[in-house]
């Protein structure tokens, strides 16, 4: 077996660790324990930089941890913990007066273990439950509530009639989803670190196949023909539950820059906005540049808004005028025309024929430009 020089002591003291290529790979040499080991640099997972990972002595020896998801590895055999099987790529590593020398080859060959994600396959797969006559229509009510201290929410019960409605008229399926009542952790970021860390199904998910965004994928990205999303005006904006979903969902909008692929698939988004005071525009404008670039397609006139004036601050009198609004009466149900009338149209399109006018990831200004420390 060939070695070759890819680094000086000096530049890998005792604990440091140090990503350097050979051949064509990446390779993460570690200075722990006294020992320099080295093993592939793309975790077996989504490809993440073991080299940039925190290393730790812990259940049997000393462990890297992907910085992206947290897949461990032992430094020093390659192996995954305890438990795990999946085998990183080892290298035999040799010292030659100051220099660090590594053979060319792995002597242990990476193997990637079989991973029980059967609960995600729907989404994996994208199962579509959406036929050429369904008229699924996903509720999300976004607001914030105590349910053992239950108040009239002017958002959610706008939201309750226009369901009510469309069942009762089109004969729609209905769902709705209160994103309250979901347990679900805010999105973590691993976006910042690389697009391939932002996966489908989300990397939170799939750490947690329980985390209710979850339910939030399947029924808006499988089942939903329709969404009406529901929230209150906080301080001029939507609701803070509504930001911690969209953030999850950026793993939706992801996979046009990393894949080309648009998963939502002719559906209608429209929207429901209430507040006491004002600021329904610029809610609705929030709202539909995100949904507009999730690939949504709106009804004319695809919100509607309900407000009092900033003076209005006497707010058992918004609930009591909002419950004898003949205006919410109507406009619940002509939102519903509308997004049925707009579903009958796209549903006919050719959802190939759509593209995503989008960056992707070969658009960057600096595509070209080699992170010596990613492997992608
Ligand atoms: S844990 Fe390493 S890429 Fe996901």
């Amino acid at each position: 077996m060939d070695f070759i020089k890819v680094a000086s002591l000096s530049e890998l003291p005792e604990g440091s660790s140090k990503i350097v290529k050979v051949k064509n790979s990446k390779v993460a040499l570690f200075h722990f324990n006294g020992k320099i080991t080295a093993i592939g640099n793309a975790c077996l997972h989504k490809g993440g930089p073991l080299g940039l990972g925190c290393i730790e002595k812990k259940y049997d020896g000393t462990y890297v941890t992907c910085p992206w998801h947290g897949w461990e590895y032992n430094i020093q055999t390659g192996t995954a913990p305890p438990g795990y099987k999946d085998q990183q790529a080892v290298y035999e590593i040799k010292i030659k007066g100051d220099a660090v020398l590594i053979s060319e080859e792995p002597i242990i060959k990476a193997k990637k273990a079989t991973h029980d994600l059967s609960a995600l396959d729907d989404l994996i797969h994208l199962k579509y439950q959406t036929t050429a006559t369904s008229i699924n229509i996903l509720g999300i009510s976004t607001t914030n509530m105590n349910d053992d201290l239950v108040r009239f929410s002017t958002s959610e019960n706008a939201l309750e009639k226009a369901l009510a409605y469309a069942t009762e008229k089109y004969g729609a399926e209905t769902k709705m989803i209160k994103l309250r009542q979901l347990n679900f952790r805010h999105c973590e970021g691993y976006y910042s670190q690389h697009m391939n860390a932002c996966t489908w199904p989300c990397s939170v998910t799939e750490m947690d196949v329980k985390d209710g965004m979850t339910q939030v994928y399947r029924d808006m990205v499988l089942w939903a023909d329709v969404v009406l999303v529901a929230t209150p005006i906080r301080w001029g904006n939507a609701s803070s539950l509504y930001y911690k979903m969209a953030e999850r969902l950026n793993t939706v909008q992801n996979q046009i820059t990393l894949k080309k692929k648009i998963l939502i698939q002719n559906k209608v988004a429209a929207f429901i906005i209430t507040g006491g005071q004002d600021n329904i525009q610029a809610v609705a404008g929030q709202l539909m540049v995100f949904f507009t670039d999730l690939g949504f397609v709106f009804p004319p006139f695809s919100f509607l808004g309900w407000s009092r004036g900033w003076t209005a601050e006497d707010m058992d009198k918004n609930v009591l005028q909002f419950k004898k609004s003949e205006y919410i009466k109507r406009t619940t149900k002509e939102m519903i025309d509308n997004c049925v009338e707009t579903l009958s149209q796209i549903k006919k399109r050719d959802i190939f024929k759509i593209i995503a006018p989008k960056p992707h990831r070969q658009d960057s200004l600096s595509a070209d430009i080699d992170n010596p420390e990613m492997n992608i």
